[in-house]
C-alpha cells in the first residue's frame, strides 16, 4: 500500500515535470489563437530557433499585443520552453499544436 502511494506520487510529480510549465503555458495562452482553424496558423517551438525566439517579442514582433494576455513572467517560462525546444536546439518540438 505504501509502496503504491509512492509510485503514484513519483508519477504525479513526473507528469508534473514532463508537461508543466513552459509547455503547458504556451498551449494554453499561445494556442488560444494559434491552432487549426483558430485566428492564427498553429505555431511550435521547432518553428523557429532559439535566438530567433528570443529577439521575438523583444523586438515587438509579434502582430498583436499580448500584453494583456499574457504577463512578463508566463512570457519568460514560455520563451524559456520555446528555446529549449527550438528547431536547433537538442529536443526540437514540431507538433505540440498539431497542423
Ligand atoms: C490573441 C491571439 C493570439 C495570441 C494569444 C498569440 N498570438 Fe501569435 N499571432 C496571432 C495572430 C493573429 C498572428 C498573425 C497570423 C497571420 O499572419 O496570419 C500571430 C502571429 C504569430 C507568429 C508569426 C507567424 C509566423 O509564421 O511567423 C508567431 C511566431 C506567433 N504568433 C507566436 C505566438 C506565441 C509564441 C504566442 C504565445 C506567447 C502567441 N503567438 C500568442 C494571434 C495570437
Amino acid at each position: 500500500m505504501r509502496l503504491c502511494a509512492s509510485v503514484f506520487l513519483f508519477l504525479i510529480l513526473l507528469t508534473g515535470f514532463c508537461f508543466g510549465g513552459g509547455q503547458e503555458l504556451f498551449m494554453k495562452k499561445c494556442g488560444s489563437c494559434h491552432h487549426k482553424g483558430g485566428q492564427a496558423p498553429p505555431v511550435n517551438p521547432a518553428d523557429k530557433a532559439a535566438l530567433v525566439w528570443k529577439k521575438y517579442f523583444k523586438r515587438r514582433r509579434h502582430p498583436i499585443d499580448l500584453s494583456k494576455i499574457i504577463s512578463p513572467q508566463e512570457l519568460q517560462e514560455i520563451l524559456t520552453y520555446l528555446q529549449e525546444h527550438a528547431a536547433d536546439s537538442e529536443q526540437p518540438e514540431a507538433a505540440i499544436i498539431p497542423k
